[in-house]
């Protein structure tokens, strides 16, 4: 019998109503189609549905950013890490120039300077080409695919990346790591710049609801301990500003990018994408937070 959820994803997109605008601070994104709209789900056994322009390739932009975290944590210990990046809701933008008065460290890793501050943590004696591929490696193992950079993508916001050069001087200012700031932003945007499709992250978030095993491959891509740290600072810092809304409304560790992904993880059972590129005044997909809303509602998705 054929399965009826590609259809009920199919409906769930339609259902959804489109709002904001696409992110025009990097140049390549705005020429992006508004239009594209595409869902997935990956279950605990590797089985993948899909619905709408699954085929449709888009920068992971900020969901890279749980991923590298994991790779962090993976290399140097959550002790080390947390000495460097905290795990505390910012309450501020996601490109705010901030460290936490008393520690002198970043927020959490989901913002950018949090962000910065974990790309340097993924091989921290090597040059900046071996850290942007041992990343690149590294999000692969969770899609279970050779993830390859977009160079437009990557072109267009490193002529622009002003803000996060501040923001990684900021961080080498107060010792947060040893590199050239320069090169921690020119890995941190070809980290940004992976191209994926829905069907990939939802893998990619199945593979941290699984306890760091990808369902696909069976490769343990990261511990158990890392995966469940992973997932609790979604929790709360996963969805930006919004986060609470998020929490109430949909109730599963999530995060999204300013391409036009979201991504969510329910432990145990599904990873879920949805791909739809105009964003919410936080710098969420309007119509991705819609369709969560109603996979949480439909599915009893709610954590609580
Ligand atoms: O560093 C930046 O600004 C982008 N490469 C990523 C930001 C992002 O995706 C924020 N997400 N909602």
């Amino acid at each position: 019998m054929r399965s009826p959820i590609p259809a009920y994803l199919e409906e769930v997109l339609n259902d959804t109503v489109d709002g904001g605008e696409v992110a025009s601070y990097i140049p390549e994104l705005a020429r992006a189609n508004p239009d594209r709209l595409s869902a997935a789900l990956c279950m605990a056994d590797g089985t993948i549905y899909g619905a709408g322009e699954v085929e449709t390739r888009f920068s992971i932009q900020s969901i890279s950013k749980p991923f590298v975290y994991a790779l962090a944590l993976q290399e140097n210990g959550v002790q080390a890490v947390m000495e460097r990046i905290g795990v505390e809701p910012s309450g501020e933008t996601f490109n705010s120039a901030s460290l936490d008065p008393k520690t002198q460290r970043p927020d959490n890793p989901m913002v950018n300077i949090g962000a910065i501050a974990t790309h340097a943590l993924v091989m921290p004696d090597g040059t900046c080409a071996e850290r942007s591929e041992a990343v690149r490696r590294g999000l692969s193992a969770f899609a279970g695919r050779q993830l390859q950079i977009d160079q437009a993508v990557y072109s267009s916001e490193i002529s622009t990346a002003f803000r996060n050069h501040s923001l990684a001087y900021l961080v080498r200012s107060v010792d947060g790591f040893e590199q050239d700031p320069r090169e921690i932003v020119e890995g941190y945007t070809r980290q940004c710049s992976l191209l994926v499709d829905v069907r990939d992250l939802a893998v990619m978030a199945m593979t941290l609801a699984n306890s760091g095993v990808n369902p696909v491959t069976k490769e343990r891509v990261v511990h158990a301990d890392v995966a469940q740290q992973v997932l609790s600072v979604l929790t709360t810092c996963g969805m930006y500003d919004a986060t609470g809304d998020w929490m109430t409304q949909v109730g599963i560790p999530a995060k999204s990018g300013v391409g036009g992904g979201v991504i969510g993880a329910l432990p145990g059972q599904v990873g879920a994408a949805v791909f739809s590129p105009r964003l919410d005044d936080v710098g969420n997909s309007v119509r991705g937070v819609q369709a969560f809303e109603r996979f949480s509602k439909d599915m009893g998705m709610h954590l609580l």
